[in-house]
C-alpha cells in the first residue's frame, strides 16, 4: 500500500506527463500507444482536463507526479452512462504498486463524486500487465470485443471489464 499516493488536477509542473503520453511511445507502451497526439496542453489550458464528459488527473506519489488517470463517458441510454477509465504510469514507476493504488483511488473518487453505477475498462487482449492489474482491483471480465481496436498495423481484440458499485467490498 502506497499511503501517500493520490491524484490531483494537473498543474503546470505536471504537464511533462502529458507531453510524455503525447510524444513518447514508450510511455503508453506497446499495447496502448496508437500514434502521436496533440492538443493536451491546449485542452488543459481551456478546461483543466475536467469536463462533464470526462477528465484526467495527475497521479502523485511522495509529492512527485508519476502517472495519469483518466475517464470518459460511455453512454448506454439517454439517462445512463458508465465511466470508461484509463491509466498510465511512468515506465520507471511500474511494478511498485502505484498503478493498482491509482486505479483504486480513481474508483473511489468516481463512485463518491458522481452517480454513475458502472465503471469499465477496455484493454487490449495482449496487455497482460493492465488486465491482471485491473482484475486485482476488482473489475470483472465481461467478454471480448473481437477486432475492435486498430493498433500498430492490425485490428486487435479488446477485453471488456466492468465494476459496479455493488461489486465493491470493504477492504
Ligand atoms: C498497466 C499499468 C498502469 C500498471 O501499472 P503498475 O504501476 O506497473 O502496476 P502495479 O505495480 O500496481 O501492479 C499491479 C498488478 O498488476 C499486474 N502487473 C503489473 N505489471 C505487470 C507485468 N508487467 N506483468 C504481469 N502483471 C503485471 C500484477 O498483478 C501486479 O500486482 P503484483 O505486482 O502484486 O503482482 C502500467 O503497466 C502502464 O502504465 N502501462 C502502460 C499504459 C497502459 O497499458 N495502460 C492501460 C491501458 S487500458
Amino acid at each position: 500500500m502506497r499511503e501517500n499516493l493520490h491524484c490531483r488536477p494537473f498543474r503546470e509542473e505536471d504537464l511533462h506527463l502529458l507531453d510524455g503520453v503525447a510524444e513518447d511511445p514508450t510511455v503508453l507502451g506497446p499495447y496502448a500507444w496508437t500514434g502521436f497526439s496533440s492538443g493536451l496542453r491546449r485542452r488543459w489550458a481551456e478546461t483543466g482536463l475536467l469536463t462533464d464528459d470526462g477528465g484526467a488527473l495527475a497521479v502523485v506519489d511522495q509529492g512527485e507526479p508519476v502517472g495519469v488517470v483518466s475517464w470518459r463517458k460511455a453512454a448506454y441510454n439517454a439517462a445512463s452512462h458508465a465511466w470508461n477509465i484509463g491509466l498510465c504510469m511512468l515506465p520507471e514507476e511500474r511494478r511498485r504498486g502505484s498503478g493498482e493504488q491509482a486505479a483504486r483511488w480513481l474508483v473511489h473518487y468516481l463512485f463518491a463524486h458522481t452517480q454513475t453505477n458502472r465503471l469499465e475498462a477496455h484493454i487490449d487482449a495482449e496487455n497482460i500487465p493492465s488486465r491482471t492489474g485491473i482484475e486485482k482491483v476488482g473489475f470483472v471480465y465481461e467478454g471480448m470485443a473481437r477486432g475492435a481496436a486498430f493498433r500498430n498495423g492490425a485490428w486487435r481484440d479488446v477485453c471488456l471489464y466492468g465494476l459496479l458499485r455493488e461489486d465493491l467490498r470493504p477492504a
